[in-house]
């Protein structure tokens, strides 16, 4: 069994996604926010040669490297890297493109400038847009973190998501309680039925 620290929330997030999607063949998935490159990576290996991911980011240098780092970790090419905001993902979908599963890594690019960093409202958009093209076991992934706004971004999330119809979603809230210094939270969204 693989060993996974659910206080490690990026960990524990792929592990769901895993479990999930097990034995599923050509799963759709989407990086928000691609950064360095290792969600779009996990999820490349996850959707297999036969599936498909599309992962987002604002900032050049984080395509480049989410490039790379795909070039050299897989063999087969099952993704696009694109650069735009994540509110305008569904450009880059059709009415038949029925999405698996979505991660929203949140905050800045590591060892990059901390000013280029996802916004709530607009983290609130892209969700509403994407909504749409969820499966019915499709799930979106939010990994929220305080210390880089004192908590505005995630505040607006909080408060989209729990204004969710309940009888078309659910919306899960994972926090680590017993951590100081603002640990991160995340969400999960799914459909109800
Ligand atoms: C914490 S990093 C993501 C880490 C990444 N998932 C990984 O595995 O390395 C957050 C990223 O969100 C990007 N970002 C900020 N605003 C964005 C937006 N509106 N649309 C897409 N990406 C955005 C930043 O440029 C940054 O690279």
């Amino acid at each position: 069994m693989k060993k996974v620290k659910y206080g490690k929330l990026v960990e524990f997030v792929h592990m769901l996604i895993e479990q999930s999607c097990c034995g599923n063949q050509a799963l759709n998935f989407i990086d928000a926010t691609c950064g360095n490159g290792f969600d779009t990576l996990f999820l490349c290996r996850a959707a297999g040669e036969n599936g498909h991911v599309l992962a987002f980011d604002i900032q050049e240098q984080a395509i480049e490297r989410t490039k790379m780092l795909l070039k050299s970790n897989l063999n087969f090419v099952n993704y696009e890297a694109i650069k735009d905001s994540h509110e305008f993902i569904s450009k880059y979908l059709t009415s038949g493109s029925g999405i698996d599963a979505v991660i929203f890594n949140l905050g800045y690019l590591p060892f990059s400038d901390k000013a280029v960093s996802t916004k709530g409202d607009v983290t609130v958009k892209s969700v509403q847009n994407l909504l749409p093209f969820l499966n019915p076991d499709g799930r979106i992934y939010i990994t929220t973190y305080i210390a880089h706004d004192t908590g505005d971004e995630i505040k607006i999330i909080y408060s989209y998501l729990s204004s969710l119809d309940k009888s078309k979603y659910n919306v899960l809230h994972v926090n680590l309680i017993n951590k100081e210094n603002t640990p991160p939270e995340l969400f999960i969204i799914e459909k109800n039925a």
